[in-house]
């Protein structure tokens, strides 16, 4: 079992490399641990994943805005969220291989000496454990001093915390509103990654939701159903996901109620997200420590008050990470079998691929003509012209994508394309100058 589970996981990071999802960082050099690059395949599913993030969450609701604040903050900043005191992980020290482990995730890492065991488990001894700090401290200015000691931002949500009256203000809202952001994080990870699930360097979709005390329970449970139905509504399976509340010990110095949205990876369950209650902390902290009133005044009732806050925080590259091992299948066909991402087609990296049958007849030069006018269209979209036609349709499925629109002889005569689908297989002559309301309709109308 633990086999499988390790090669679907290798099958993961081998197609991405191949087809030009993920590679790891630096890799001509060796590479650097826990840091990915993405590549053109990666991007536009980032970018998918971010645009679909985004319409739902901002976009298509009126009480919710946008912001994009900056990665350096002023250093109190950190000091007062609690993050310079509070934001660390358990470490312990191997006195014999001189490695370096999480105390609280021992039994995933492995020391750097072969043959590699679980740190501990070699004989060596271990230190006592000792708090470490996950941000990354950099400076400002031209001077290294302790004055000039500035931290790359470990969440982005202080950013919203800090902005909250700039945004109320500015764009006349009252609670119940909210804020989101997606940006990069920082953490000084120190357990080995799982590939892109946890890394040094990612970016993070997260949203402040500021309400009336009485009504933070109401909220909660909105923020907990609407955030595991996005998931589904983008075609994950329901039954890789679950919803995990926090025991008491686990919560946050700031939460009094979080759950895990977390879904079941090659590796096991692990977080895909998180819903907190973080109550009115922060911008209590804020006020006390700036000096500036983060409330809000109710005309009503002639009164300040600082609002909770409810907060789904989730990290766009385990949200791809997700969407892509949850679309993967290794489909078995009569003759063969073929390997095929059944991702949401709106989430998937193409759109549409536009192919002529054979490399003559004018047909590569419809068959251009009939990718430009999709992309200006606005779809995605890649055209190919090599190797026979089943094999072009294969290399598509197994980037997972949802129409491939093929110029052949009547196309010339009658101005008809063939649009195949990816996961029934099944074709369809469609007139040229409807392909595009067709795959929009099909979008539409997808299913899992
Ligand atoms: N503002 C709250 C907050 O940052 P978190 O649970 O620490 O909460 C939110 O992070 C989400 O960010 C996680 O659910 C995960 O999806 C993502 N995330 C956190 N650390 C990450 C890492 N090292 N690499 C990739 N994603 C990460």
């Amino acid at each position: 079992m633990a086999k499988q589970k390790t090669s679907f996981m290798d099958t993961i990071v081998s197609l991405s490399k191949r087809r030009g999802f993920v590679f790891q960082a630096s890799e001509i050099y060796g590479g650097l641990g826990n840091t990915y690059d993405y590549g053109p395949l990666g991007v536009e599913l980032k970018r998918r994943v971010k645009d679909a993030w985004w319409r739902r969450t901002v976009s298509q609701r009126l009480d919710v805005v946008g912001l994009d604040s900056a990665i350096l903050q002023h250093p109190r900043v950190w000091e007062v969220s609690g993050h310079v005191g509070g934001f660390t992980d358990p470490m312990v020290d191997c006195k014999t291989c001189k490695g370096r482990f999480r105390a609280d995730k021992l039994e995933d890492a492995r020391c750097p000496e072969k043959p590699s065991k679980v740190p501990g488990q070699c004989h060596g001894e271990l230190t006592e454990p000792r708090s470490f700090n996950l941000m990354f401290k950099t400076n400002v200015g031209p001077v290294e001093s302790a004055s000039s000691v500035a931290y790359l931002r470990p969440e982005t949500a202080q950013g919203i915390f800090l902005n909250f009256l700039n945004v109320m203000n500015s764009a006349r809202m009252k609670p119940p509103f909210g804020i989101a952001q997606i940006g990069k994080s920082f953490r000084n990870e120190i357990t080995p990654g799982n590939f892109v699930f946890r890394m040094r360097e990612f970016e993070q979709a997260e949203m402040e939701f500021f309400v009336p005390p009485a009504e933070n329970d109401t909220w909660y449970d909105y923020w907990r159903s609407e955030r595991s139905s996005w998931y589904t509504d983008f075609g994950i399976r329901p039954e890789k996901l679950r919803v995990r509340e926090h025991e008491g010990s686990e919560l946050a110095h700031y939460s009094t109620a979080t759950c895990d949205i977390e879904y079941e990876y090659p590796f096991g369950w692990g977080e895909l997200e998180g819903v907190a209650c973080r109550t009115d902390f922060d911008l209590k902290r804020h006020s006390e420590a700036s000096g500036t009133e983060l409330a809000y005044f109710d005309p009503q009732t002639k009164e300040h008050y600082m609002p909770y806050v409810i907060e789904p925080a989730g990290g766009i590259d385990r949200m791809a990470l997700t969407f892509l091992v949850d679309a993967y299948e290794e489909e078995e066909l009569e003759k063969d079998t073929r390997v095929v991402l059944h991702f949401h087609p709106e989430i998937a990296p193409i759109t549409a691929a536009v192919f002529p049958l054979v490399k003559k007849d004018g047909m590569p030069e419809k068959a251009r003509e009939i990718e430009a006018e999709l992309r200006r269209a606005g779809f995605t979209t890649f055209y190919d012209e090599k190797a026979a036609i089943g094999r072009r349709y294969r290399r598509q499925d197994e980037v997972g994508t949802p129409y491939c629109i093929t110029v052949d002889g009547d196309t010339l005569a009658e101005d008809v394309v063939t649009v195949r689908e990816r996961d029934s297989m099944q074709q369809e002559r469609v007139p040229v100058s409807e392909a595009a309301a067709w795959m929009r309709n099909a979008n539409e109308n997808w299913k899992r």
